[in-house]
């Protein structure tokens, strides 16, 4: 399923109110609230919960890791293929909570890319951004980390580095899709961080973490409109 840009990214994360019965409710508010305002959302639930989610919900679920071992006789892992029989339509990979070799992304990237998964590769700097953009993925997404589940949105606290993030991958290939995340609360940190280039928003604790998730999805999907 080709996603449509701009998109907003909601990641579980391990939360327990967004684990089990929590990622379900989470899943379908996400896809009703897309379903409303025609807004392009993507799910990342917890990795247990992902197949029952992709089962009940039709907006794209994404795993939030996958690992680079080939499927067969490799015992305790997530692999590409797992993912993708499972439901899951694309992947997070590198999240800043769930790091590996590049070595490693390089080469989930390509398997997603032969298994038909996306691929959302999280980076940290601007180093790792160009290295990241030059494998071709789906998206980079640059999170800080210092500002992850934080409350200043890294569209305040750091647009430079989005802005640079933007300028430089498109350098690098003009099909790769730029996302920024950490501490994004709002319809006006999405509408900051369109304005700067790129294409949607990542985040987690904002939207699983308020008293009224509706309001603040509302709110969020604002910010595509420009
Ligand atoms: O994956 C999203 C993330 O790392 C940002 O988290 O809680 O700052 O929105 P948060």
């Amino acid at each position: 399923m080709p996603i449509r840009k701009p998109v907003i990214v909601v990641n579980f994360k391990t939360y327990p109110e967004a684990s089990g019965p929590g990622a379900l409710a989470l899943a379908k508010l996400c896809a009703q609230i897309s379903s409303e305002t025609g807004a392009q959302l993507i799910v990342a639930p917890p990795m247990l919960d992902l197949a029952i989610v992709a089962s009940a919900v039709k907006i794209p679920v994404y795993a939030q890791h996958v690992d680079s071992v080939q499927s067969g006789s490799t015992t305790g892992h997530v692999t590409v293929e797992n993912a993708k029989a499972s439901g899951a339509l694309g992947t997070l990979v590198n999240h800043s909570e769930r790091r590996i070799k590049i070595s490693e992304i390089h080469e989930i990237i390509d398997r997603s890319r032969r298994a038909g998964l996306a691929t959302i590769v999280c980076t940290n700097n601007l180093a790792v951004s160009r290295a990241c953009a030059a494998m071709e993925p789906d998206f980079v997404a640059i999170e800080p980390p210092e500002l992850i589940g934080g409350d200043v949105s890294v569209t305040t606290a750091n647009p430079k580095i989005i802005a640079d993030t933007v300028l430089a991958i498109k350098g690098i290939s003009k099909s790769v899709g730029v996302l920024c995340g950490a501490g994004v609360k709002n319809g006006h940190d999405v509408a900051k961080a369109l304005e700067l280039g790129t294409d949607g928003v990542l985040l987690a604790s904002g939207v699983v973490k308020a008293k009224d998730r509706r309001a603040v999805l509302l709110d969020l999907v604002s910010g595509l409109k420009g």
